[in-house]
């Protein structure tokens, strides 16, 4: 694995250094480079980018498996990130809102902080009010992953992390590889495997705040969503859903079809942030959402094999932490699409389960495109 991660940073370094003054905008630099992204309690991190032949590029920490940046094109061929980030471990270690980061080992929230499993009550970290939320005060969007591999063909980056039996609350020591490979097709899949030695609640997903025009100093309520869901599961005053799978049909929470973010949230106090049923045909990847801006003409469809997504129109966002444009991170300027299973499912016993038991397999896969809205 060594030999093919040199193999394939000296590609890229090598691909780098070939080429000559001025020619770098007719041809990308493809493939994975890594660089020093400073230290986290005393221990190195690496930051990798992935750059496809279009020239688009994911940047990745192994601190938290945070995606840093997503570089593209807008209709004017002029390139920005897509997602909020910063470009130095300093503001990362500030406690930012989960920006770009892997969640678990639960995604969202578990009510009162305890779930039962096999006769056994298990206490989680109560770091939501009396909720549990993200995977406790030390997540794994706060953890350092071991960078097990790179490939070049598709620029590729695997993380691993070990979570212990007993961390945060969670039964069973957790073996868990993310694999972010960035295709030609400005798509970037992230499979989620996990296995683990005692029954457990697992349900990753990425934390990434997207603002199609690449900069935050205009809001997301513009950009245009389209979820492929019928229905939701609505919540109670500390966001736990109630259990009840609702209609979303003459409801501000329809995106059946297109809609502005901002058209109806003033109906739905708070802001969007619930987790919408998704429509499925099977278990196989499909489009779940849609996402476009006219300001910049780009396109974002996420595809996934999981049952829900939370849509989290960044209603917490207050201004504290600054892009990499230089502009802060406001109310309503970045909004989230975390595929996912439903919150609270480890005390909801009609949704679909979270429990992980040994010998199985956990296995998820979500795909972020960005693409150019048709003309
Ligand atoms: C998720 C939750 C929100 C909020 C953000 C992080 O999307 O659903 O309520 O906690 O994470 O601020």
């Amino acid at each position: 694995m060594k030999t093919l991660f040199m193999t394939a940073t000296s590609l890229a370094l090598g691909l780098a250094a070939c080429q000559s003054p001025g020619t770098e905008t007719q041809k990308p630099h493809t493939g994975i480079i890594k660089t020093p992204f400073g230290a986290v309690e005393g221990q190195p991190v690496e930051l990798y980018t992935l750059t496809n032949s279009n020239g688009t590029a994911v940047s990745i920490t192994t601190y938290g498996g945070i995606i840093t940046a997503f570089r593209t094109k807008d209709k004017n061929d002029s390139v920005s990130s897509i997602v909020v980030g910063f470009d130095t471990i300093t503001q990362y270690l500030q406690q930012p809102p989960y920006f770009g980061a892997i969640i678990g080992r639960y995604g969202n929230r578990i009510g009162n902080a305890a779930f039962s499993l096999d006769g056994k009550e298990y206490k989680l970290a109560a770091n939501n009010g009396k909720n549990h939320l993200h995977g406790g005060l030390k997540g794994f969007d706060k953890q350092i992953w071991k960078a097990a591999d790179v490939q070049d063909s598709v620029p590729t980056l695997i993380l691993e992390y070990t979570s212990k039996d007993g961390e945060e609350g969670y039964p069973g020591n957790l073996q868990v590889k993310v694999t972010y490979a960035l295709g030609d097709n400005d798509d970037l899949r992230i499979t989620y495997d996990a296995t683990t030695d005692k029954a457990t609640p697992v349900n990753l997903t990425n934390h990434s705040y997207f603002n199609l025009t690449g900069d935050t100093r205009s809001t997301i309520l513009d950009h245009r969503l389209q979820l492929k869901s019928s229905s939701y599961t609505p919540v109670d005053s500390g966001l736990i859903p109630t259990g009840e799978i609702r209609k979303v049909a003459g409801t501000p929470f329809d995106f059946s079809q297109a809609a502005t973010v901002g058209s109806r949230m003033d109906q739905v106090p708070g802001g969007y942030d619930h987790n919408w049923v998704i429509d499925r045909k099977g278990k196989n990847l499909e489009t779940v959402a849609i996402l476009t801006d006219s300001v910049s003409g780009r396109l974002l469809e996420v595809q996934t094999t999981e049952p829900g997504i939370q849509f989290y129109a960044g209603n917490f966002l207050d201004g504290k932490f600054t892009n990499h444009t230089g502009t802060p991170v406001n109310l309503h300027t970045a909004l989230c699409l975390e595929t996912q299973h439903f919150p609270d499912s480890p005390n909801k016993k009609d949704f679909p389960t979270t429990i992980l038991q040994p010998g199985e397999k956990y296995h998820t896969v979500t795909v972020y495109r960005v693409g150019r809205m048709a003309k």
